[in-house]
């Protein structure tokens, strides 16, 4: 069964995930891209993964460096999301930020961040996944998580 790109985006749509922020430092500076493929896959050692598309060039910077952070963005910083998803120069203009253990942008205002090395690249299609060796990670406030689905965004409600 051939399967059609504009369905397979409507029905994936229909799985909820979290919004993350994966930056990292590189030589020209910080930078970042907004990914929703973010998911733990280890505990021992512990790992977890993402999935850049190979022409994104945000990815293309990184591929340079040997550290990502993950900031796991609230439900107040959908804007946030906004600027990283798209393709401005420089991205990291208007955003206050810092650092931790590994030297990666930790966005103000996330509510976590995990803070990786590079650990592995596999190819995943018109993706590379990509899974980092936790270095360390922490929460920072209690804010509830901004959520995407079926192409917008929204808040986690606790029933
Ligand atoms: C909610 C959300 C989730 C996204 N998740 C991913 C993802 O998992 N992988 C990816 O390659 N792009 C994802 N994107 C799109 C990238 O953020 C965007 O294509 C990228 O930042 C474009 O800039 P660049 O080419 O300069 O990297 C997502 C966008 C949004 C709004």
């Amino acid at each position: 069964m051939a399967i059609d790109s504009s369905e397979f985006r409507r029905v994936l749509g229909h799985f909820p995930t979290g919004v993350t922020v994966v930056t990292a430092p590189t030589e020209q500076g910080p930078v970042g891209m907004a990914i929703g493929s973010f998911a733990s896959v280890s505990l021992d050692p512990p790992l977890v993964m993402f999935c850049p598309g190979k022409e994104s060039a945000t990815w293309a910077k990184m591929s340079g460096t040997d550290r990502f952070c993950v900031n796991v963005l609230g439900d107040d910083q959908a804007d946030v999301c906004g600027v990283f998803a798209s393709k401005a120069d420089d991205k990291f203009a208007g955003i206050e930020w810092s650092t931790r253990v590994t030297g990666s942008p930790v966005i103000s205002g996330s509510i976590a961040w995990i803070d990786c090395e590079l650990h592995a690249v596999h190819d995943g299609g018109d993706h590379d996944i990509v899974v980092g060796l936790v270095k360390g990670l922490s929460t920072e406030n209690d804010n509830g998580p901004l959520l995407f689905f079926r192409g917008g965004y929204g808040r986690f409600e606790q029933i």
